[in-house]
């Protein structure tokens, strides 16, 4: 079996768990999720160390290019690197780490929206794409950081 069709595999058996808990709570108000992680440990833990191998995939120096994902298992560990950023910007989304409903929401799903981007530019095994994902993703770090934290960098 190849990497990809056992990450199907899980996600098949995750969906199927995920209907039949629903299937239990139905009539009550569900509350699913339980946020273990702060908005800082979850920077830490997921969303710095993948969004830096994004980031450090493509480089140009000097107009040339001196590093960019070359054999399969680069693309392949690139695209999960971007899935796992993409799936943080939802673990931004979910109580209590959201900050509110507005602008933390937008630059949450700027996150998944422009990550998912990036693994699809994996996936083609696109470097330009790499790059061009990987800086509108950067614009939602930024843009959080700016509204949420005093003396952003
Ligand atoms: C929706 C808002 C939001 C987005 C999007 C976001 N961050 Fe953050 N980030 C925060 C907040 C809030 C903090 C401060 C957390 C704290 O100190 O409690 C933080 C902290 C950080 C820190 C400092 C962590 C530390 O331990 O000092 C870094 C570095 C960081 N983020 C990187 C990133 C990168 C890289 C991205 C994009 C790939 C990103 N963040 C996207 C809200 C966001």
């Amino acid at each position: 079996m190849n990497r990809t069709s056992r990450s199907l595999t899980f996600m098949t058996i995750g969906v199927a768990l995920a209907f039949s808990d629903c299937g239990r709570s139905a009539g009550q108000s569900p509350e699913p999720f339980r946020a273990v992680a702060s908005v800082d440990e979850v920077m830490d833990g997921i969303i710095i160390p993948s969004s830096q191998v994004i980031f450090d995939a493509v480089v140009y120096s000097n107009g040339e290019l001196i590093q960019a994902p070359k054999t399969d298992d680069d693309w392949f560990g690139l695209r999960l690197h971007a899935l796992a950023v993409a799936e943080a910007g939802n673990l931004l989304l979910m109580p209590p780490r959201a900050k509110d409903s507005g602008d933390w929401s937008k630059f949450s799903r700027e996150l998944t929206d422009a990550a998912a981007d990036v693994a699809r530019a994996a996936e083609a095994k696109d470097i330009e794409r790499v790059l061009k994902t990987g800086g509108t993703m950067y614009t939602a770090c930024t843009g959080c950081h700016e509204k949420y934290i005093e003396d952003a960098p």
